[in-house]
This record gives structure tokens, sequence and C-alpha cells, in this order.
């Protein structure tokens, strides 16, 4: 166990605050062993860092996930059946997938992440998101240490959102392994998101592999996002809100080019926050070391030296005049970390 750590390196926005502990976690028995020796203290579970933001020291121990394995349960014809334990890193399972010729998570190529942080935003790109394939979660519980199964559908999944998510469940469930179920014989590629049937049409790709759709998703993730390796975020730092088709007909008497997309959900719409906020005007804005991306205004960054509260600060400003711009009330994808 390390104490009074540095969290710099633990978190995609480069945020440097310190841990009072932190622990590198192996297997599912040293989780219980912690909960046991450490019960009254503080405990942080951490994937690579890449969805939280961190207000201030975190006063207790950190659990950074690091469970490795990935095993085969089952394979027919058609599909297979695989265990991945939470500590893999998300990118290399996708690239593992493709490798095998196992259909389903090609579209979610280099999102960044552990594979047990997966279901808990329900994480999605390009068309695709995990609770597709995910058959169930495997976790225990924080406080009791009792293990605790979740199918699919007590997940309750949904965009940017899980039964994991919910405050009352916050650091409840130390997720260490998901199952999931891939595809094989008969398996049709997922081209329908504009962006990847550009990238194909341009390499003249007429029948994808799922290498071809993970390479087109990874050529245009790494033309539109910043690399956090250079420049410190969290990728979208807000979740594209849904308002009422109604709504969206008010909004589009005064911005008549204002995009929107279906969900699923009778009159409701989803609008994409990134315009929003670039078409009120942040995009590129500077404070200090906290900003806006230039080139996608739903990605707040860190130049190198901002708190956890410059970029809240920023965030609230943002919040403030989208609400008073278009009165829509946009909501955090980022995980805010306070102790
Ligand atoms: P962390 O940031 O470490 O943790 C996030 C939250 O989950 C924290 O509250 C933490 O306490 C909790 N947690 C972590 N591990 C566990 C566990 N094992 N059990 C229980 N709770 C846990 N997301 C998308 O959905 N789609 C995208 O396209 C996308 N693009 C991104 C691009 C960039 C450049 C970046 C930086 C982020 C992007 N994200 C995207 C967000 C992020 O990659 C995902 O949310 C990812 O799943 C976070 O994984 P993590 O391991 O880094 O989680
Ligand atoms: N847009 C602008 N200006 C901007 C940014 C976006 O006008 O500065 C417009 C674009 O022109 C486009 C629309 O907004 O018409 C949507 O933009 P984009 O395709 O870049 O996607 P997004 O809605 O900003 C979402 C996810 C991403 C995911 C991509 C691809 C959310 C909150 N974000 O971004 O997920 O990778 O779609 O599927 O749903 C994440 O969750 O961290 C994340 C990066």
């Amino acid at each position: 166990m390390l104490k009074n750590v540095s969290l710099k390196k633990y978190n995609t926005f480069g945020i440097d605050v310190k841990a009072d502990w932190l622990a590198e976690i192996d297997s599912v028995e040293q989780v219980l062993t912690i909960i046991d020796d450490l019960p009254d203290m503080p405990k942080l579970i951490l994937g690579e860092g890449s969805n939280v933001l961190f207000l201030n020291d975190f006063k207790g121990i950190v659990l950074h996930n690091n469970i490795k394995g990935i095993k085969i349960v089952e394979e027919t014809e058609n599909d297979i059946i695989v265990d991945v334990n939470g500590g893999e890193i998300w990118h290399e399972f996708v690239m593992w997938a493709v490798k095998n010729n196992y259909g389903g998570i090609e579209n979610l190529a280099l999102i960044p992440g552990k594979v047990g942080t997966a279901p808990m935003q329900n994480i999605g790109a390009y068309g695709a998101e995990v609770k597709n394939v995910i058959e169930s979660v495997y976790t225990v519980n924080m406080k009791t240490c009792e293990p605790k199964f979740f199918f699919n559908a007590a997940c309750d999944f949904g965009y940017r959102h899980s039964v994991f998510k919910l405050p009352e469940n916050k650091g409840k469930y130390f997720i260490h392994k998901v199952r999931f179920k891939l595809y094989k014989k008969g398996y049709r590629v997922n081209t329908t998101y504009g962006a990847i049937q550009n990238v194909l049409n341009r390499k003249n790709i007429i029948n994808p592999s799922l290498k071809d759709v993970a390479e087109a998703v990874i050529d245009i993730r790494q033309s539109k996002l910043p690399d956090p390796k250079v420049t410190g975020n969290a990728g979208s730092f807000f979740k594209n809100p849904y308002i009422k088709i109604d709504k969206l007909k008010k909004l589009q008497e005064t911005y008549p080019d204002m995009p929107f997309y279906p969900t699923g959900q009778k009159d409701i719409v989803k609008i994409p926050a990134g315009w929003l906020i670039d078409k009120a005007g942040w995009k590129g804005k500077r404070f200090g070391d906290a900003g806006v991306h230039h080139k996608q205004a739903l990605v707040l960054v860190n130049y190198g030296k901002a708190t956890g509260k410059d970029i809240k600060n920023l965030a609230d400003k943002i919040i403030t005049d989208i609400q008073d711009k278009y009165d829509i009330l946009l909501q955090p994808e980022v995980n805010f970390i306070k102790s």
C-alpha cells in the first residue's frame, strides 16, 4: 500500500491531488481484506481515472483496480461467452475480440478506461453501447463483503446510465468481473454512424471486417478528441440532454439549424451538448489552465496546472449560460470526487 500518493497520473484530467493511501488491487480477496481491515476508512474505486474530476485531496484509500484475466466460458458456432476481470484495459479487450473475430464491441475501440467501469455509465460511441453485449456483472458489496450478481436486466442500463451510477449506489459495489456475449457466424458490423461510413468510403472498403470498423473508429476518435496524455481531459464533460420535441420546435424558431437525434422514446429527442456550447461561444475559451477544447466544445481540458475546482467553476459557468440561452439544464457525465 502506498502512503500520501499524488493522483496526478491516476486521472486523465491530470489533477494534482493526493490520496492518504493507494492499494493496487490484483484480486477480489484483496478487496475483501481491505474492507475487513479498514471498515471505517473512506474508499474510492478507481480504474483509469478517465471519467473523474478530483475536487480535493482524497482522505481515505484508493483501490486501483488491476484485476486481470480473460476467460472463455462457452463457445458455439454463433457466439462466445467470455468473462473479463475488471482491471483489464477496455481498449485491449476490444482489440483482443477484433483479433479473434468476435463481433459486438469494435465500435467501442479506443474508449479509455477499464472493463470493470464499462457497465458503470454503459459506455457508448459510434452507434454502439456496451449494454448490448453484457450478460451479467459480478460485484462485491463494499460494506458487507457480500457478492452480488446483476443480470443485464437488473443493471437498468440507459444512455450513460446504470443502476451503479445511482447516487445511493455510488461506491457501494466493486465491479470485479463482467460477462460478455460476443458474436461469430452471421454477425454483421454496424456502420450506420455517418462518420464511420465516410472513412470506409474514403478507403474504398465495401465489406468491412471488424478490424476495418475498429480502425475507422480509431481514426475518427484520434482526429476529434484530445489525447489525455497530451492535454488533460475526461472526454465529454456533459451528457447530451434529452428534451421534448415541442421544446425543440420552439428552440428551432430561434436556432433553425439546431441538430437533434432520435432517442427511441416517444416525443423525446437528444440534442448534442457540444453544439449548444459551441454555438454559445465557448469553444476554445480558456481561463487560466482550465479551458474548452478548440475542436470539441463538449470536452473541458486542463492545460497543465488547473485544479478540479477551476474545471468545475468553468463547468458551472457553462451550465448557467446554456440554461439562460436555451432553457436546457446540462448534466455532467464526469464523476466529481470530493472527500
Ligand atoms: P474511472 O474514471 O476510474 O471511474 C469512473 C467512476 O466509476 C468513478 O466514480 C469510480 O469510483 C467508479 N468505478 C471505477 N471502477 C469501478 C469498479 N470496478 N466498480 C465500481 N465502481 C467503479 N465514455 C463513453 O461512454 N464513450 C466515449 O466515447 C468516451 N470517450 C472518452 C474519450 C476520452 C479522451 C476520455 C478521457 C474519456 C472518454 N469516455 C468515454 C469516458 C470514460 O472513458 C468512460 O467513462 C470509462 O468507462 C471510464 O473508465 P475508468 O476505468 O477510467 O473509470
Ligand atoms: N458539435 C458542434 N460543435 C462542437 C462539438 C460538436 O457543433 O464543438 C456538433 C457536431 O457537429 C455534431 C454533434 O455536435 O453534429 C455531435 O458531435 P460528436 O459527433 O462529436 O459527438 P458528441 O455528441 O459530442 C458523443 C458522446 C461521445 C462519443 C461520440 C461518438 C456523449 C456525452 N458523448 O459525443 O462520448 O464518443 O458521441 O459516438 O454522449 C464520452 O462520453 O466521454 C464521449 C466522448
